[in-house]
């Protein structure tokens, strides 16, 4: 293998996937080279700014960058000097279908046995459906016979898990990895790669390459199914007077169960579960093996992002400061703290706020709108409007707010201080949808609060409790005292 025994890996696709995988690959210790169709990244990477934001990345790419790591968007140099090639491009979901759209890996492909210059591993990295790698070798068995090439090119399939957020760790100290393979070749190579995690004891399940595709979409459909069971569960919570924080712990600590991706949220985003499951389920059906429980949760989830607008409403005109009109959010401006799917990414894909601005708009909003790092990649994904404005600070954001919407947790956020965001904003009114505000400070400081899958929390202050009173007077709905604050 390679020159000198020496392997040189290259990986197509300068993502969150390809170039956390190329700076831990360097970090491991191999030559790498990281290729990219936009020609923008790889400038940029060039420059040692990392295009996308993802914490430790930057420092791992400047790390290696111009000593074993590289940028080109020149393929077919990538393709010819390496001797290992990952393909780590995006596979979309089809709008219509929901099957994932393979084009930029098959294109990959082509690219791959247009510019064969001698034997190579091709790993897919990119989250492919069951019997694309079969499809992908069976490209090449074609391409090269074709061409009368004497040269030989190994598949494998080689799922990534990575979380974004965490991703350098997750990458390094992997719970497990997966690699399909059918050959002693390409097994001998991906076992020299992933060498070094061999000091933690890291499980490798080898397996074919259809049984490598299906554990990771099963993964993700597996997780998806989890996150959407807690909300569901958290909706049951909010109509019975029970507490999702309670419920979910002691959920949680039944080993069979586990504490992970028990957390009520706005509903699941992100370039991931929502695509896998749609794709998972296209294929079950194509496949006449239909995934219902994946089904049910794919609706759940979006119904839950596509009814936030009903639920922040519902909960603004129980408020003292709202009424119950089709106009009661004409004029009032809504700030919006977190706009990323998850906190400590800029990615936006399927991120609950790509509902939210939109509705609140429609109903009339002015928003105003924070995140630590999504303000460009949100910029690039929601349509601009007269009355959308992203701000630089908290403040600015919070500034004379009529009530704020808290749809991604990053820290900063937690650490904020109620009496302090009392004193920005017009109403202490929040819709805390990560549940990041302890009730007892909320009761404090005066706050009407919508939490999810605990009971909301209203103003105790003598005024508002009057207000409210006579509105529920007005509505026929019992009037509420001191205690239910
Ligand atoms: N993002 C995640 O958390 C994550 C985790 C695990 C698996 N995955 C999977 O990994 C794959 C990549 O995901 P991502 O989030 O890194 O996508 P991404 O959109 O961030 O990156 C894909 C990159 O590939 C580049 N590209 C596309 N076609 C190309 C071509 N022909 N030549 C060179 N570059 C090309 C794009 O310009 C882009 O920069 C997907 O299949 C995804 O499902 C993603």
């Amino acid at each position: 293998l390679g020159k000198n025994g020496f392997m040189k890996i290259g990986i197509i696709g300068a993502g969150y996937v390809g170039l956390v995988t190329a700076a831990c690959l360097a970090e491991f210790g191999f030559q790498v080279t990281c290729c990219d169709k936009q020609q923008a990244r790889i400038d940029m990477l060039n420059q040692g700014k990392s295009p996308i934001f993802e914490p430790g990345l930057e420092l791992l790419l400047n790390k290696h960058a111009d000593k074993n790591l590289f940028f080109t968007s020149d393929i077919q140099k990538l393709i010819q000097h390496n001797d290992v090639l990952f393909i780590a491009v995006g596979t979309p979901s089809d709008p219509d279908t929901g099957a994932a759209d393979l084009s930029a890996v098959f294109h990959v492909a082509a690219q791959i046995s247009d510019h064969l210059n001698q034997d190579k591993v091709v790993v897919t990295k990119s989250t492919v459906p069951v019997g694309t790698t079969r499809r992908l070798k069976q490209h090449f068995t074609d391409a090269l016979q074709g061409k009368n090439s004497p040269h030989n090119i190994h598949v494998v399939s080689n799922p990534e898990f990575l979380r974004e957020g965490s991703a350098i760790e997750d990458f390094m100290r992997p719970d497990r990895v997966i690699i399909g393979t059918d050959s002693d070749y390409s097994k001998s190579i991906m076992d020299m790669i992933y060498r070094p995690l061999y000091l933690y004891e890291t499980p490798i399940v080898w397996t074919d390459f259809e049984s490598a595709e299906l554990t990771k979409y099963a993964s993700n459909a597996f997780l998806a199914t989890k996150v959407a069971f807690i909300n569901e569960i958290a909706n049951l919570c909010e109509k019975t007077n029970g507490t999702i924080d309670d419920v979910a712990k002691g959920l949680g600590l039944d080993k069979r169960i586990g504490h992970k991706f028990l957390h009520p949220s706005p509903g699941y985003g992100g370039s991931c579960f929502p695509k896998d499951t749609l794709a998972i389920a296209h294929l079950a059906t194509e496949k006449n093996a239909p995934l219902t429980i994946v089904d049910s949760v794919i609706t759940s989830n979006d119904n839950r992002k596509k009814n936030l607008i009903t639920r922040i409403q519902g909960f603004l005109g129980k408020t003292p400061y709202f009424d119950h009109s089709a106009t009661a959010l004409h004029g009032k401006k809504a700030a919006l703290l977190g706009l990323s799917f998850k906190p400590n990414t800029d990615d936006m894909r399927e991120s609950p706020a790509l509902y939210v601005v939109p509705d609140l708009l429609a109903a009339g909003c002015i928003v105003s709108a924070f995140d630590p790092e999504a303000h460009e990649t949100a910029q690039q994904v929601i349509e601009d409007h007269p009355k959308l404005s992203f701000e630089n600070s908290i403040t600015d954001c919070l500034k004379d707010a009529d009530f704020l919407v808290i749809l991604t947790e990053w820290n900063q956020f937690r650490a904020l201080d109620l009496g302090e965001i009392k004193t920005m904003m017009n109403n202490p009114v929040i819709c805390d949808y990560r549940n990041i505000f302890a009730p007892n400070m909320a009761k404090q400081h005066g706050f009407c609060m919508d939490y999810v899958g605990k009971p909301a929390l209203f103003s105790t202050e003598t005024a508002h409790i009057e207000m409210i009173n006579k509105k529920n007077i007005d509505n026929g709905a019992k009037p509420v005292s001191a205690v239910d604050g």
